[in-house]
């Protein structure tokens, strides 16, 4: 785990386990890369899937041009109200209407984001803007090596696998079903459940709490193979956990990671706020 020191590119590469994440350091996020740069930072993003830059403080504009040097940014299928002067930039808070810190954390269970739709998120980018004084960390999970780890027959059978991913499923699981209207708007899609990332060509398991079944079988024993081959991976040695630093920005590729909030601070007493803005993908098969 060597430092990498891109001097042509003028940043270096801190690796920040074996497992994946690097810190990029010696980049303002707010000055626009240079293609050379850019270029760098993407291959990082592909060798390292979470790439973690210390001590910036982007403006929401600034958020949406760091994000669009990457691809497409994506709208956001529910609006909240942090949205209402930039519908672009999501606010990931457990603030209630009225400001105050509710009890409850979202995105708390492992996922992998807009995973229901037919070409599901390649990348989010999450800014720090208020943290609690401990904790609220993220946590994440290489789905590369929880595939590589599985034996022989099982990444055969994983291979011949599709996999509904479900919306209108994961928020009944909440416990918050969804409207005709919400489900119109976010219908099932499949997806195969050995995904093929489009641009390493390694295999990673496409799982998560929009996982429904598998196509194909009956709903309980789809559900339940869903169920603990999820159960089965996320945990160690596949998981990494970020520890959360004023100024961080984290943006971390969905084709390869789950990842959930985690609620290890009093999420009633203390705000814990991020900005985060969602770069398309591409169709999975
Ligand atoms: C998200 C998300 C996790 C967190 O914004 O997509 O899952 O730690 N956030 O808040
Ligand atoms: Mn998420």
């Amino acid at each position: 785990m060597n430092a990498h020191d891109f001097t042509q590119e003028r940043f270096t590469l801190q690796p920040l386990s074996d497992l994946m994440g690097a810190e990029v350091i010696g980049l303002d996020l707010r000055q626009p890369f240079d293609p050379d740069i850019k270029a760098a930072v993407h291959k990082a993003f592909l060798d390292y899937q979470l790439l973690v830059f210390r001590d910036q403080n982007l403006t929401k504009d600034e958020q949406v041009v760091f994000t669009e040097q990457f691809g497409t940014l994506e709208r956001h299928a529910v609006r909240n109200r942090g949205t209402s002067d930039h519908p672009l930039v999501h606010i990931v808070s457990n603030l209630d209407e009225s400001g105050k810190p509710m009890g409850k954390v979202r995105s708390d269970k492992w996922h992998t984001d807009k995973s229901f739709r037919p070409e599901p998120s390649m990348a989010t980018i999450l800014h720090a803007q208020t943290l609690p004084p401990d904790g609220g960390d993220t946590v994440f999970v290489n789905m590369y090596a929880a595939f590589d780890g599985l034996n022989q027959a099982t990444k055969d059978k994983i291979r011949s696998l599709n996999v509904v991913h479900s919306w209108a499923t994961s928020r009944e699981h909440e416990g918050r079903p969804v409207t005709a209207e919400e489900k119109r708007d976010a219908p099932d899609n499949v997806h195969p459940l050995a995904r093929i990332h489009p641009e390493t060509g390694r295999t990673a398991i496409f799982i998560g709490m929009h996982a429904s079944h598998i196509d194909g079988w009956s709903f309980e024993e789809g559900r339940a193979f869903v169920v603990e081959l999820e159960e089965s991976v996320t945990r160690a040695p596949y998981l990494f956990r970020h520890k959360w630093q004023a100024g961080d920005l984290l943006m971390w590729d969905n084709r390869c990671l789950l990842h959930r909030a985690e609620a290890n601070f009093d999420a009633r007493k203390f705000p814990r706020i991020l900005h985060r803005t969602c770069l398309r993908g591409t169709a999975t098969q």
